[in-house]
């Protein structure tokens, strides 16, 4: 029996791949492309030396799909395809309620048709909206979400929990990622943003290395202890490490359940920078920019649910997640386009 990953070929998709893997799964990745490279997937066959079945197939091309489970013995899905900018979401709405929303309908119908009914879905730490408490538990409620891809994620969450309630043979997982950064440590896999970078981490090492001048940092008059935002940033390793404990409790057949999957600990942009440049040598110049719309002061985990009921916990810190984050920029300057 194979493990399905949609969206197999992007970032934290690619991670996964290795651990599932090495882990002795049999993996069969489906992805259309549209924000990856299929060389991802050539780099870790490397990584693993395990030939990887991949399929250029789009979530929302019902046939396409069809063909995939007539052909491969798929026992669960791990989906991660989807659209994520977030910036992109609010100039571009009907696209991502298109691709992230009647592409997942589309795949659970042909899930369910194939009698496979075993689904991991990548949801976000943006469902808490402004938190309610910190750290967040998954009992924190769901707060207001303020972009369209955001609210895709709480749609989704919504839909597979109504999809298990009605058909109890149904097991859902929602994972809540926090903020994953880092790179395997071969420094042959990473995260490859088209364009100048949203998030914080791949700005930074695209100024390390000389294609972006300076960090704009947004805001430095929030209620933080140096002003500037607190997130979870944690490593993609650990959280490609998590899916595999997410399958093992899949298979105990355990309805619905939600985790977490953080550190626990907060950074500022400020601590990222300083971290950043002690891991790589280099300076990153910075200026302090005005707040960014719909960002949020403070966001950061209580993760000790995945620890007591999947013996889950992220094993690196923050150095190690400067260090691989900078060996994949250093060694890939152009992603995968070298
Ligand atoms: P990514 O863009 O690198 O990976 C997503 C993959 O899905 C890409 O390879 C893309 O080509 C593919 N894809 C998109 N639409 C598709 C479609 N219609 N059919 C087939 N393939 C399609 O992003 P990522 O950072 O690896 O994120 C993976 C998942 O985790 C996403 O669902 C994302 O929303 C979620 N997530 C990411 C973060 C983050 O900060 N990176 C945080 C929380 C949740
Ligand atoms: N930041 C800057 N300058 C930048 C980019 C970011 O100062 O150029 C700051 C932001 O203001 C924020 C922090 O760095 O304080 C982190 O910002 P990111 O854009 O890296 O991450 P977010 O926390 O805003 O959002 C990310 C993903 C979302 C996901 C969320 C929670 O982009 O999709 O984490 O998982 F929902």
């Amino acid at each position: 029996m194979a493990i399905l990953v949609t969206g197999g070929a992007g970032y934290i998709g690619s991670h996964t791949v290795v651990e599932l893997q090495e882990a002795g799964y049999d993996v069969v990745v489906i992805d259309n492309l549209s924000n990856s490279s299929e060389k991802s997937l050539q780099r870790v066959e490397k990584i693993t030396s395990r030939p990887v079945t991949f399929y250029e197939v789009d979530i929302l091309d019902r046939e396409g799909l069809e063909k995939v489970f007539a052909a491969e013995s798929i026992d669960c899905c791990i989906h991660f395809a989807g659209l994520k900018a977030v910036g992109e979401s609010v100039a571009k709405p009907w696209e991502y309620y298109y691709n992230n929303i009647s592409g997942t309908l589309t795949l659970v119908d042909v899930m369910r048709k194939h009698q496979v009914k075993n689904i991991i879905f990548s949801s976000s730490a943006t469902v808490y909206g402004n938190p309610a408490f910190i750290p967040i538990t998954e009992a924190c409620p769901k707060g207001e979400i303020t972009n369209p891809y955001g609210q895709t994620k709480g749609m989704l969450e919504q839909i597979l929990m109504d999809m298990q309630k009605a058909d109890p043979q149904w097991n859902v997982i929602l994972l809540r990622y926090f903020n994953p950064i880092g790179a395997h440590k071969s420094g042959t896999i990473g995260e490859n943003p088209n364009g100048i970078p949203n998030n914080l981490m791949p700005y930074i090492t695209q100024v390390a290395v000389g294609k972006l001048k300076e960090l704009g940092v947004f805001g430095n008059d929030y209620d933080t202890h140096d002003g500037t935002g607190v997130r979870d940033y944690i490593h993609v390793v650990d959280l490609a490490k998590g899916h595999v404990k997410a399958i093992e409790k899949i298979r105990q057949n355990p309805g619905i359940e939600i985790y977490n999957l953080g550190t626990g600990t907060g950074y500022s942009v400020l601590d990222i920078v300083k971290n950043f440049e002690e891991a790589s040598g280099v300076k990153i110049p910075y200026v302090i920019k005005d707040r960014r719309a719909g960002d949020i002061a403070t966001c950061y985990s209580d993760a000790s649910k995945a620890e007591k009921e999947l013996g889950w916990k992220a094993q690196y810190g923050i150095k190690e997640m400067c260090e691989d984050s900078w060996r994949w920029q250093k060694n890939n300057p152009n992603g995968y386009d070298a």
